[in-house]
């Protein structure tokens, strides 16, 4: 029972069907003047355009990569070295995730100022410090749209509308909402956007950044003039087509899904906040379709997980990409939870292949588990 969809998804074994053919027959170089070449041009500017459709931009304005990991680091980077020391400014969220935090400590490093904006409770950005420093001459703001550890979802309509009243670019990393709620770059105001395919039903190691044509950066891969010059390297067009066919699906079926997601998600919150000394870490109405992140007082997420494993359910107790690190999550400390809080979380993400009697199953060994747990954690007794 996979319940750990925000780190990754099962391939759609549709968008696996259309990826096989680039690569048993037609796997020219999409840059090649033969005709193999030619049917791969075609299958990646297809793919550009139906992705960019999706989302409301010019297929110009895509740039396909290895992840969002890649994307995100292309934006920042590619911003703070176009723009240079002396003039770049960015402002990023404590919620965004480490692939973004970590590349702008990189950057500070360097050198390049960077600013940390807080959230509150909830994780929802606080507007005020955010004013204050779009005043101090930012040059971009990033934001994640859908947290991937807790699901808050951001009103990035009005974060965005804030940086161009003070000059400055808005980038949203829309890895966990993007093929889930919609998105329409050009109603929202986003400049510059990051996605990924594996979050949705599509493989991994494929991503995009959407990226206005206003908004210049400076390439950080050099080679060949692909991808408009601004990432060279020679297209992952299996990869490109199963991203197009997922977003394609998503279109299709997304609206649907999310009804059946909330109904669901929403169950096992109720039957979780019946354990006592149970909260829920996200924002009661803001949040994403499929997340539940909760924490359980004198608990260890990870002993949770580990038991929930044993039971057949597949859990996570934060963040894929930070679970080796024994810190706990910068998310749960930046909206507020003391460590040992932090430590007690547990996040479960639902996706299509989730039915309601695996929610009622999970919901049941969830509440044993945290029982058993409880009666043999050191930390109920010290409390
Ligand atoms: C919000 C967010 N951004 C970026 C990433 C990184 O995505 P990728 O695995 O494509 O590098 C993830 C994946 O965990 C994510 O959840």
């Amino acid at each position: 029972m996979y319940l750990d969809n925000a780190a990754t998804t099962p391939t759609d074994p549709r968008v696996l069907e259309a990826m096989l053919q680039y690569f048993a027959d037609s796997y020219g170089n999409a840059s090649s003047m033969n005709s193999f070449g030619k049917d791969a041009k075609e299958a990646l500017e297809e793919s550009r355009r139906k992705i960019a459709d999706f989302m409301n931009a010019d297929p110009e304005e895509l740039i396909f990569t290895g992840s969002a990991t890649e994307a995100n680091n292309l934006i920042l980077k590619g911003h703070a070295f176009g723009a240079g020391k002396r003039h770049c400014h960015i402002a990023v969220s404590t919620i965004d995730h480490d692939c973004v935090l970590n590349t702008v400590k990189w950057l500070e490093k360097q050198g390049f100022r960077i600013s940390y904006l807080p959230v509150d409770s909830y994780g929802l950005l606080r507007i005020d410090p955010l004013q204050k420093v779009l005043e101090e001459d930012v040059t971009l703001v990033s934001v994640v749209h859908g947290n991937n550890e807790i699901g808050t979802v951001q009103n990035i309509k009005k974060i965005a509308k804030m940086c161009h009243e003070n000059g400055s670019f808005f980038h949203t990393d829309a890895v966990q909402s993007f093929g889930k709620l919609p998105i329409d770059v050009e109603l929202i105001g986003i400049d510059s956007m990051t996605i990924n395919a594996h979050k949705m039903y599509g493989p991994k190691g494929v991503g995009a950044l959407y990226i206005d044509r206003t908004l210049k950066i400076t390439p950080l891969i050099h080679g060949g003039s692909h991808e408009f010059g601004k990432r060279a390297g020679t297209e992952n067009i299996p990869s490109i087509v199963g991203f197009a066919k997922a977003v394609e699906l998503r279109e299709r079926e997304m609206d649907a899904e999310g009804v059946r997601l909330c109904r669901l998600r929403d169950r096992l919150i109720r039957a979780a906040l019946e354990i006592e000394d149970t909260y829920l870490n996200v924002h009661p109405t803001k949040r994403l379709p499929n997340n539940v992140s909760l924490r359980f007082s004198h608990l260890e997420g990870e002993a949770i997980v580990l038991d929930l494993d044993a039971e057949g359910i597949a859990a996570s107790s934060g963040s894929a990409c930070s679970t080796k690190s024994n810190d706990p999550s910068h998310v749960l400390l930046a909206i507020g939870l003391r460590p040992q809080e932090a430590r007690g979380s547990l996040r479960l993400s639902l996706g299509k292949k989730n039915s309601a009697e695996e929610i009622e199953f999970t919901a049941q060994q969830l509440a044993k588990v945290v029982e058993r747990l409880r009666g043999i954690s050191p930390l109920t007794h010290l409390s």
